[in-house]
């Protein structure tokens, strides 16, 4: 695979990538080799293409795709000159839409030639109508978006409002919308703008920004700022899905949550789990590419977007799915599998007998769902498996690796101070026979970004 040493890269390219693994929540180590594993599968683009593209290339990863942009009347619409020449420098084509009040900030004129189209901002222009129109506009558009969005135009558009071009454009149209808003502060505080958000949230319109920091008005300063144009660019890449598919065409079986093994039918055994780090990399992963089939434990959260899920109740029954489920290209098993069932399950609701003793439970082992993949015939190329530890950490991942053919253990500490189990936190140390890599607190979803973007990387560079 391709290696790249960042700190030898030019300041703007620095920037830009900066910006792209901040949109992306990664960091820039991780977009690095995640564009270099899309290189890889893809024979793409040269790196040269991706960091420093030259102007007016018909190539590129917006290549064939026509952005709307509307661009709204606010001091940051002149950002909007750089956002055209970022989107085009990828390939897109670029149709702007102009409201009046933008025009008292950009002229036509400038938009235009760097947009190399015709500046459209009347509604009732007949040589506009007769030639496009709002409807065809839509229609003609991938993606529409607003930047930037000023308070006004937000407010025309969760008022459903469509009295000039730009308003009735997003009135007409069915394609995603992703709007940047600029404003002062107070008014993005407002109570009627809190209203719009979660009017336009509730509409399904995507937000990128605003960001916090000085205002354009001295003095003034505080969420408002307009994201910047290459923040922009890649919230629109992500809406498109233009994303790296470095995991496309491999097939990844997961595990994920408790598993409940019955005492009889009203009571079980198990094991704290919420299930949200399993979940939450098994869509990390899909989005990446990868087909995962993820056997899911009882759990009270959603399935995983773009993930094929088995629901299972016991260590049994999930071993069961997994090994239907293989061959695969890796295995990553997050399941907190309850380690023993009663040998005695009851066939009917255990009764209180007054006077009685509590009813003896005998346990028996439940099979090792991670043991069975790591030493089974049809071993997927990577097995990574995690260890729930609340002491000795290291020391007891290490066995865990060998113990059960393993080839990373992502190792937590679950003891209760730390509120992993059920949280929305995670630190973890990945354990390999090479070393450990320590990460730092992060939410799980940033761990489980992180996890994928490295599942990407090893599995481009392991032997087939
Ligand atoms: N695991 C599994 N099947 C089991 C037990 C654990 O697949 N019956 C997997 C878990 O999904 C995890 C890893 O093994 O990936 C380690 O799980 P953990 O609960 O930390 O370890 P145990 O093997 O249960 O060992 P111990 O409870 O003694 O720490």
């Amino acid at each position: 695979m391709a290696s790249i040493t960042i700190r030898n890269l030019d300041d703007a390219t620095k920037e830009k990538l900066r910006l792209r693994a901040a949109a992306h929540g990664r960091s820039m180590e991780e977009e690095v080799r995640l564009l270099l594993a899309a290189l890889d599968v893809h024979a793409g683009p040269s790196i040269t293409q991706i960091s420093a593209p030259s102007s007016g290339l018909a190539t590129g990863p917006l290549a064939g795709r026509h952005i709307l942009l509307i661009i709204g009347g606010g001091i940051a619409a002149y950002k909007c000159l750089d956002l055209i020449r970022r989107l085009r420098e990828r390939g897109a084509h670029v149709r702007p839409v102009l409201t009046k009040a933008a025009e008292e900030f950009v002229t036509p004129l400038s938009v235009g030639a760097l947009a190399a189209d015709k500046v459209f901002s009347d509604l009732f222009s007949r040589e506009d109508e007769h030639d496009v129109g709002h409807i065809r506009l839509s229609r003609e558009a991938d993606l529409i978006a607003v930047a930037p969005a000023t308070a006004d135009l937000m407010a025309k558009m969760a008022g459903g409002l469509a009295n000039d071009l730009a308003s009735a454009v997003l009135l007409a149209t069915d394609k995603p919308v992703l709007i940047a808003p600029a404003m002062n502060p107070r008014m993005w505080n407002h109570p009627a703008t809190r209203r719009n958000r979660t009017t336009l949230a509730n509409d399904g319109i995507r937000f990128v920004g605003p960001n916090s920091g000085e205002m354009a008005e001295s003095g003034e300063a505080g969420a408002g700022r307009m994201a910047e144009p290459l923040e922009i660019v890649a919230a629109i890449e992500t809406l498109l899905d233009i994303t790296p598919k470095p995991l496309a065409g491999k097939t990844i079986v997961m595990t994920s949550g408790p598993t409940h093994e019955p005492i009889d039918p009203v009571r079980y055994i198990a094991n704290r789990s919420s299930g949200k780090q399993g979940h939450a990399i098994a869509a990390a992963l899909a989005r990446l590419g990868a087909t995962v089939h993820l056997v899911s434990g009882p759990v009270t959260i959603a399935d995983p977007e773009g993930v094929f899920v088995t629901h299972v109740e016991s260590a049994r029954d999930m071993r069961d799915a997994v090994e239907r489920l293989l061959p695969a290209d890796a295995a990553v098993m997050v399941a907190a599998v309850a380690d023993w069932r009663t040998a005695n399950e009851a066939g009917e609701k255990i009764k209180k007998q007054p006077g009685a003793a509590a009813p003896a439970l005998q346990m028996v082992e439940n099979p090792d769902i991670l043991a069975g993949v790591g030493h089974s015939k049809q071993r997927p190329r990577l097995v990574v498996g995690f260890a729930a530890e609340t002491q000795d950490l290291l020391a007891n991942a290490r066995k865990k690796l060998d113990k059960k053919g393993a080839d990373w253990i992502v190792a937590n500490d679950v003891s209760h101070a730390t509120g992993v189990m059920g949280g929305d936190r995670n630190a973890v140390r990945i354990v390999t026979r090479s070393g450990v890599e320590e990460w730092p607190d992060m939410s799980k979803e940033e761990v489980a970004e992180r996890l994928a973007a490295r599942i990407a990387a090893a599995l481009q560079t392991i032997e087939v």
